[in-house]
């Protein structure tokens, strides 16, 4: 008898092990980040958190500061498109970096045919122009999403020609086979979507083809916009994404209470919404037009190259290599703002006794700082007459699609709104209305179209 359970003993322990193993060891930390009794924590297993601290260090590679004395790259060497107008030294030193952060083991014929350093054969080195090119519009037009941290090809690639946390549009279901219906993607367990029995392809919809992701409806009856569930979600999906590859809760963006109120969300949804924005840029403007330079080889099953989710930069962290200001280092790949993209100066609030004007950055319904002492002078305006009721349009630019554009306008708007009833204003001094006439708008990024109306009365 005793035998049989000592025997069975290490069976049991084994059981019990398997059991557990999908459970975190306790003690878990958190830490508040929002108002007390909202429920906004960050909740840490300080030992997988140590664990990760290796993979997020920055690489160590020499910085290559600017020269702006000597030769220039163009004048020296025979084909260099993109850096021309980097000093000798530097091209060469930046050469280096390069081959450390995305072909260490290869080294330089990864790029390069040796025979001859200006032969454009090898695929890779027409790749790697673009993705110059790319991380240079990253510096310098996306900052309200990367700041003065900035990207360099180390950032996605960590030593690998193909970054690891790179996706592909999933593969379509073969509904011939079975007659299990559209799963939509849906239970089957997949990292990307934190286990979660969630549509698998978040990337598709949202990272590449731009589609609408609100869902919860702003008005009391469903008018207009009515999410299905599958989009509902297609949503939930890519917030599943969103705080797996930064490493944080839904907590870290939104007040649970209310995950559309952009008031009561923290600073960072903002910066995460710019972050949707410019990984969609990427995708569709740098990576999606080389199909056709990549071998068949490194395609989907459904013949689409790897594109950047989150999770590219992130690869878990809340900020790329926790915030390790690389890019500054390397000048030749902070690139010059793209003429009216998002850093152009906007002008001033407008402040009328019955007409307010706000303006807003490219692409984004938050106002800035300029931008919101001109609501401030509204609010107070409203406060002094309290019998005036103020109507709030949204416009947006022409340039990107019409569908986006018109869903950026109405969050413009709603903001506006948001934040006059945030600052005391009853809801029913403050009314929303489609803009009577949208202008023939042809000057494309045109900052005095990307704004907010109010009209007072
Ligand atoms: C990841 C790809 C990649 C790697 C690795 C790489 N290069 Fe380059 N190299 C390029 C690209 C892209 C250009 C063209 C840049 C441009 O058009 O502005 C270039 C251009 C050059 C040129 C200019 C040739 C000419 O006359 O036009 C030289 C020289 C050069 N690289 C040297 C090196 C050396 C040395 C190494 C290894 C230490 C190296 N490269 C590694 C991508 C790479
Ligand atoms: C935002 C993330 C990101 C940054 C920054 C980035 N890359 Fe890439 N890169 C990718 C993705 C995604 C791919 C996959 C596409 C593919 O398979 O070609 C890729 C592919 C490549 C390839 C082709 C590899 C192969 O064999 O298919 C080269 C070469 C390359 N990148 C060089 C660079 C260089 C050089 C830089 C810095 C100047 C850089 N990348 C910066 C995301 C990035
Ligand atoms: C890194 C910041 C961030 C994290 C983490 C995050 N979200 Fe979001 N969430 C956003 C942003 C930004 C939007 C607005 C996206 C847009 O409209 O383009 C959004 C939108 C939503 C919406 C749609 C709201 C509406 O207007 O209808 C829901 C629902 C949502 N999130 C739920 C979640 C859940 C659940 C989690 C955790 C699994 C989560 N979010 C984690 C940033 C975040
Ligand atoms: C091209 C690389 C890149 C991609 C892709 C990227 N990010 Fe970021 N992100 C950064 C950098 C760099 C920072 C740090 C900026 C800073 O220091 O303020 C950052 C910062 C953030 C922050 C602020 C974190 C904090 O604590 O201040 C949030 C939130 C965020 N990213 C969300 C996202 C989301 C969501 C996506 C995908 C839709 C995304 N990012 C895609 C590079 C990237």
């Amino acid at each position: 008898m005793k035998s049989i359970f000592t025997r069975l003993l290490p069976l049991a322990a084994l059981g019990l092990a398997t059991l557990l193993a999908g459970c975190e060891r306790p003690p878990i930390q958190s830490v508040q980040t929002g108002y007390r009794g909202t429920g906004m924590l960050q909740v840490y297993n300080p030992r997988i958190l140590n664990d990760q601290i290796p993979n997020h260090q920055p690489p160590g590679t020499p910085p290559v500061p600017a020269a702006p004395d000597g030769p220039r790259a163009k004048d020296v060497l025979k084909n260099v498109q993109v850096l021309g107008d980097t000093g000798v030294a530097e091209f060469t030193a930046l050469m280096t970096a390069i081959t450390a952060w995305v072909a260490p083991k290869e080294g330089c014929a990864y790029c390069h045919n040796l025979q001859d350093m200006a032969d454009d054969s090898k695929y890779a080195k027409v790749v790697a122009r673009r993705m110059i090119q790319m991380t240079q519009h990253v510096n310098a037009d996306w900052k309200p999403h990367v700041a003065g941290t900035g990207v360099t090809c180390y950032t996605c690639h960590r030593g690998q020609p193909v970054p690891a946390q790179a996706w592909v549009t999933a593969k379509a279901q073969d509904k011939r086979a079975d007659f299990i219906g559209n799963l939509d993607g849906q239970n089957q367990p997949k990292m990307e979507v934190g286990l979660a029995s969630l549509p698998y392809d978040p990337f598709t919809p949202y990272l590449l083809k731009g589609e609408k992701i609100a869902v919860q409806a702003t008005s009391a009856l469903p008018q207009g916009h009515v999410a299905s569930i599958q989009a509902t979600e297609g949503t939930y999906a890519l917030m599943f994404h969103m705080s797996y590859a930064l490493g944080v809760n839904c907590t870290y963006c939104h007040n649970s209470r209310s995950f559309n109120n952009w008031p009561e969300s923290s600073p960072k949804r903002a910066i995460a919404w710019h972050g949707i924005r410019m990984v969609g840029d990427l995708n569709k403007a740098y990576v999606e037009p080389l199909t056709k330079t990549v071998p068949a080889t490194r395609l989907g099953p459904e013949g689409d190259i790897p594109k950047v989710s989150c999770a590219t930069c992130h690869q878990g962290a809340y900020k790329p290599v926790y915030g390790a200001q690389m890019a500054k280092d390397y000048p030749a790949l902070l690139g010059a703002p793209t003429k009216g993209a998002a850093t152009a100066a906007l002008p001033p609030p407008v402040a009328e006794p019955t007409r307010s004007v706000l303006y807003f950055g490219v692409g984004s319904p938050v106002l800035d700082a300029a931008q919101a002492a001109g609501l401030g002078a509204l609010i107070d305006m409203l406060k002094s007459s309290p019998k005036v009721v103020a109507t709030i349009s949204g416009y947006h630019s022409a340039a990107g699609t019409l569908a986006q554009n018109q869903d950026l306008a109405k969050q413009r708007a709603m903001n506006v709104r948001d934040a006059l009833v945030a600052a005391g204003i009853q809801p029913t001094r403050v009314a929303l209305a489609k803009p009577q006439q949208t202008e023939a708008n042809v000057a494309g990024e045109d900052p005095t179209a990307r704004r907010v109306e109010v009209t007072v009365r």
